[in-house]
């Protein structure tokens, strides 16, 4: 007989946890999404998403009205309902070290285990260093009642924030860190939905899954930093960065995505995902397999610097007094994370020279605000932008794209623009009277 479906917990209803328990919940599973902050488990319960993510107010709507998805603070209730319990808390970087910080992945497993008592699967998502899975399981051995009828299994989340739903429904591929045919089992069918539509499935060992997904963001860092450390081949030379990464990504093995450049990374993942593998990898004793990657940190942090410079050359070689419009705050666009955000970034190097700046994203000014109480936020593009000395493009939002030169122009002191992220036509400025800068562009 078919097995009946499994009953599915979320435990941390943060980015991905909430979008995994949402998710989950539309596919037809009954779920209960669990978190100790009884705040975000109200808003919730309320439907209403405690963070920016196209899309997903609408998901949590529909999943609410059907019944299947509630939300608790009551980690009993939660060891009592579930068969497949998803584990999704953050991995912080360590105050003072790149390290990632497990303490809310431990007390996460260990809360579990102590209170699980019929046979039962606990999954971690959350992206940790190589080596934690292992350890966990020996965690949980010394802690459960059950023994070893209470197992784990490593799954990570590839999702990225502005698109977590459709990566969520539709991923590039799923993989699966098991040690068991029953844990490969049960994961395989709460995901027979998705498995059931082709996606391709890696089924591996708990350290491997672990190291996919570092890999995977390693990668794609080192991706980004490659190009940005072109543009400063560039600068030196007058070559301009946006023709030579048209001509590299022609080549179907270096591709186009993640080879855009300019500010560079930011965001909860990709710099503290490179820097706590690093510091695994030292613990390893195979800190050179991946040194580096601190030069793919440094590329990437000395794009903000070079923006300022950017920014205070247009201005005429100081700073102090000067009017900036910084529009962006997001790391990225359709966002309103600010973690590690390389607009925020430099937005703060800027006013440290005395200059004074104006902030606006569409999404993320009350992040920002929290962060930086000292810059000026505004209400709107135009407002950030009016008697600016120098309008600064920071975070690609498609709101800054479409803005019109000549309107602009109307609202500014002078016609200066930097360009931190290659997202304008530079000739629709010139045209229009603007002095233009991009990184690793010729003027
Ligand atoms: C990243 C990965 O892309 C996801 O696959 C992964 O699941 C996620 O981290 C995670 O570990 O949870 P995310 O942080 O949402 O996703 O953002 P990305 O879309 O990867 O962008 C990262 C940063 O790189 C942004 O600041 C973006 O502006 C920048 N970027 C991206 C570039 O500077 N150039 C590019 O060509 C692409």
């Amino acid at each position: 007989s078919p097995m009946p479906a499994p009953r599915i917990t979320v435990v941390g209803t943060g980015y991905l946890g909430a979008t995994h328990a949402i998710c989950m919940a539309i596919m037809g599973f009954e779920v209960l999404g669990a978190d100790i902050d009884p705040n975000k488990i109200e808003l919730l319960r309320d439907g209403r998403v405690p963070f920016f993510e196209p899309g997903l107010p609408e998901k949590l709507g529909q999943a609410l009205a059907s019944g299947r998805l509630r939300f608790t603070t009551d980690f009993d209730e939660v060891a009592h309902f579930g068969d497949v319990h998803f584990l999704c808390v953050g991995t912080p970087q360590a105050a003072g070290s790149g390290a990632a910080d497990l303490g809310y992945v431990e007390a996460a497993f260990t809360t579990l285990a102590a209170r699980i008592a019929r046979r039962a699967l606990l999954v971690g998502k959350s992206t940790v260093p190589i080596g934690t899975a292992a350890r966990l399981t020996r965690m949980i051995r010394e802690i459960s009642p059950i023994g070893s009828e209470l197992e784990l299994a490593w799954n990570p989340e590839f999702l990225r924030e502005g698109f977590a739903v459709q990566d969520t429904l539709h991923p590039d591929r799923l993989v699966f860190g098991v040690e068991s045919e029953w844990a490969e089992s049960q994961l395989r069918a709460v995901y027979a939905p998705i498995l059931g539509t082709g996606t391709p499935l890696i089924v591996a060992d708990l350290a491997t899954s672990e190291l996919v997904k570092v890999a995977a963001n390693s990668f794609l860092a080192t991706k980004i930093s490659f190009i940005n450390a072109m543009a400063e081949v560039c600068e030196a030379t007058g070559a301009d960065v946006s023709l030579l990464a048209q001509a590299l990504s022609l080549d179907d093995r270096i591709g186009r995505r993640f080879l855009q450049p300019g500010l560079g990374f930011g965001g909860g993942c990709l710099p503290k995902d490179i820097r706590a593998f690093r510091h695994r990898a030292e613990e390893l004793g195979v800190g050179q397999a991946v040194s580096f990657l601190g030069e793919v940190d440094a590329i990437n942090n000395r794009r903000r610097v070079r923006t300022v410079d950017l920014i205070r050359e247009l201005a005429g070689g100081n700073l102090a007094g000067v009017r900036v419009a910084a529009l962006g705050a997001a790391f990225k666009p359709n966002s309103d994370d600010v973690r590690d955000a390389p607009a925020l970034d430099v937005a703060r190097l800027l006013y440290l020279e005395g200059a004074v700046v104006t902030v606006y994203d569409p999404e993320a000014n009350a992040n920002a605000h929290r962060l930086y109480p000292d810059l000026n936020y505004a209400g709107s593009m135009a407002e950030a932008v009016a008697q600016a000395d120098v309008v600064a493009l920071l975070t690609e939002w498609e709101e800054f794209r479409q803005a019109d030169p000549d309107y602009l122009a109307g609202l500014v002191r002078q016609r200066l623009i930097v360009d931190g992220r290659h997202a304008l036509d530079a000739s629709d400025y010139t045209s229009k009277g603007w002095e233009y800068r991009a990184l690793g562009h010729p003027y």
